[in-house]
């Protein structure tokens, strides 16, 4: 990578452990302003720590994690964080929860409105998460990623516990909010079909210990057409990849 652009984020590890299991080995993982890139491998490969890692959630390793050239030693609001379940809190309302970095006190914060419009959620400030689908709560958990206006966000797994339909809806919206708030984007997938379609570039991990493969680049121009040859061609080039790693 050319010094004169630097990545915005900058993970190098050189080890990870777990007790006596040597989970990621000499890897680096380089993230570009406004680069959307996926993260695939066997589960069990180390994607989630990997995450955990370059959101300095987790410190215990031997490496180093830069954000636009500052190491980070801990967790900071330029990075967002979404887990798999939306992690709502139950007795909170909508506006409660997605502005929750600020206590209370963040309730009727101006951008709470906006953001909720923004995930479809126009006038739900006042609902409880009990009263929302699963896909709805995960517009709730974006929103609130969004709220803290990151500059990365880095998202595990977000959406493989809603149906098709909903996820189907939920990808373009990420790539929508990524783009308009210029947000770079490291994703955790065990979906080709979602990698291909969302990513600039699709890095696959290969396990014990984890480690970079292949950083497969995806350069088709969006909107993207989800069923259209280019894409099959690139879905097929990354399951091969996975099947090289014995992923598959
Ligand atoms: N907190 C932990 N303590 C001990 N082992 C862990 C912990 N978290 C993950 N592991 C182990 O590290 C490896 C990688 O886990 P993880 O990063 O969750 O994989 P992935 O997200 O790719 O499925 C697995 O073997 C898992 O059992
Ligand atoms: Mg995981």
């Amino acid at each position: 990578m050319a010094s004169s652009h630097p990545a915005l984020l900058d993970v190098r590890v050189r080890a990870k452990h777990f007790g006596p299991r040597h989970v990621l080995d000499a890897l680096q993982l380089q993230l570009r302003a406004g680069e959307i890139v996926s993260l695939v491998g066997a589960s069990g490969c180390g994607k989630s720590t990997l995450l955990r890692l370059s959101a300095g959630l987790d410190r215990d390793f031997r490496g180093t994690v830069r954000l636009d050239g500052r190491v980070l030693d801990e967790p900071v609001r330029d990075i967002g964080f979404i887990f798999q379940e939306p992690r709502l809190f139950p007795w909170c309302t909508v506006a409660e929860n997605v502005s929750f970095d600020l206590g209370r006190g963040g309730r009727g914060h101006a951008r709470v409105a906006p953001l909720l419009a923004e995930v479809g959620l126009a006038g739900y400030e006042a609902a409880l998460p009990k009263q929302l689908s699963g896909g709805q709560a995960q517009r709730v958990a974006l929103a609130r990623g969004l709220f803290t206006q990151p500059r990365v966000l880095l998202l595990d797994e977000p959406f493989s516990a809603v149906d098709a339909f909903t996820r189907i809806k939920l990808q373009e919206l990420l790539v929508d909010v990524a783009r308009r708030h210029g947000i770079t984007v490291l994703l955790v997938t065990h979906d080709i079909e979602e990698a291909v379609l969302l990513s600039d570039r699709v890095l696959v991990l290969e396990a014990q210990p984890g480690r970079l493969s292949e950083d497969i680049a995806v350069s088709l121009p969006r909107p993207r057409e989800r069923n259209g040859a280019p894409l099959a061609a690139l879905r097929a080039q990354v399951f091969d990849a996975l099947h090289a790693v014995q992923a598959l």
